[in-house]
């Protein structure tokens, strides 16, 4: 994150009926409304929950505009402190007390679940306002986006392999999915559907017991990043990819879900020294928040909005080309692109 302040709006508030610090940081509404989803977990401090909301919705500003989106980038953070225990009733009252803040803003900010929230969670906020998204279908949202992830992912994986190996089947390929949750799963089903050998990994063994159901290979998690593959796939946490972790990667394509992959920045060029092409998280990611906001904002119907996650596809290979005619990572071509949209529709 750069040194100045960069962010438009930033409310701290201590919720008035749970007590806790409730953070929405609104880091550009250039491009429209500022979106970014709801963290409910526990910090040291409550700085650093702030610290986290800074970077988030900077990233969010990022992703919205490479997506194509007419939206800037926010992130709501709700911090619980170390020993804080959350129960039903003060997981209730933080909610009520963040929809009266989201409702204070008057729709120049939406949010939806993130890390510790889910949709029925957006269910409590909407008593409020509409600025909530992804809220189960029968509240009139559009629910979990682990779905619409996995396609906006899948679509990304195709335009990568098309890149690397000149061909965007994978019929035949060999791909790692580090993490069968909600988008590994969907991501490794569109793989198999497509003839490829997916290799699962997880470190919860009733996730193995479900890839073994789906026919899948195990590989355990310490052995994921270097185990022989065309095409490996980080969705599981963050921070898996770093200057140690590079060398041992034996797939020449990485792109997933998993936010924050690159441990730093630098890392994305230690990616192409080492001949990987990494496809940026946050561009191969953005299917879900596409998605709903096609759907929950926009009115589309469903068939438009899954072509508009398809979309990602295209804009994958627009990064890659440009990458190549300009001799840059993928990571600096899609900075590029989200750069010059705020630029021309700042001026
Ligand atoms: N769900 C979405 O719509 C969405 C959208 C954008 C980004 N993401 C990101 O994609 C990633 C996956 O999201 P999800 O919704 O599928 O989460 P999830 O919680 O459903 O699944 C994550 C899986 O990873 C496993 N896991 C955790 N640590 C691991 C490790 N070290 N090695 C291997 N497996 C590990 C967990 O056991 C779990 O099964 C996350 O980083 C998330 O922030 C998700």
């Amino acid at each position: 994150m750069s040194q100045a302040f960069a962010h438009e709006e930033v409310v701290v508030r201590r919720g008035s009926r749970s007590g806790l610090p409730l953070i929405v940081a609104i880091h550009s509404r250039t491009l429209g409304p500022a979106v970014g989803g709801c963290r409910l977990r526990r910090y040291d401090t409550w700085q650093d929950g702030l610290a986290d909301a800074l970077r988030l919705s900077e990233a969010m500003t990022y992703k919205a505009a490479v997506a194509g989106l007419d939206f800037g980038g926010g992130k709501t953070v709700i911090a619980l402190g170390k020993d804080t225990e959350l129960t039903a009733d003060l997981r209730r009252a933080a909610l009520e007390d963040l929809g009266e803040l989201i409702a204070s803003l008057q729709g120049s900010y939406r949010t939806g679940p993130d890390i510790g929230t889910g949709p029925d969670d957006m269910v409590v906020l909407r008593r409020f306002s509409p600025y909530a998204h992804c809220a189960p279908v029968e509240h009139g949202g559009t629910g979990d986006s682990g779905g619409p992830t996995a396609t906006g992912v899948l679509a990304a994986l195709h335009a990568g392999a098309r890149h690397v190996f000149g061909d965007a089947s994978c019929t035949g390929r060999t791909v790692v999915v580090s993490g069968f949750g909600s988008v590994g799963s969907g991501v490794a089903a569109g793989l198999a559907a497509d003839g490829a050998h997916v290799v699962v990994s997880d470190v919860d063994p009733l996730r193995k017991k479900a890839a073994s159901a789906s026919g899948y290979r195990w590989v355990e998690p310490g052995h994921a990043l270097s185990a022989p593959a065309d095409i490996f796939v980080p969705a599981a946490v963050g921070g898996v990819l770093s200057k140690a972790t590079v060398p041992r990667l034996a797939a020449p394509l990485v792109v997933g879900p998993a936010n924050n992959q690159l441990t730093e920045e630098s890392v994305a060029d230690a990616l192409a020294e080492h001949g990987v092409v990494w496809i940026p998280d946050y561009v191969a990611s953005a299917g879900g928040i596409v998605y709903a906001l096609s759907r929950e904002s926009e009115h589309y119907g469903h068939e438009a909005a899954q072509k508009r996650v398809e979309g990602i596809g295209a804009t994958v290979s627009h990064i890659l080309d440009l990458a190549r005619s300009n001799g840059v990572t993928p990571q600096r071509a899609a900075r590029q692109i989200a750069e010059a949209r705020l630029v021309s529709a700042a001026s």
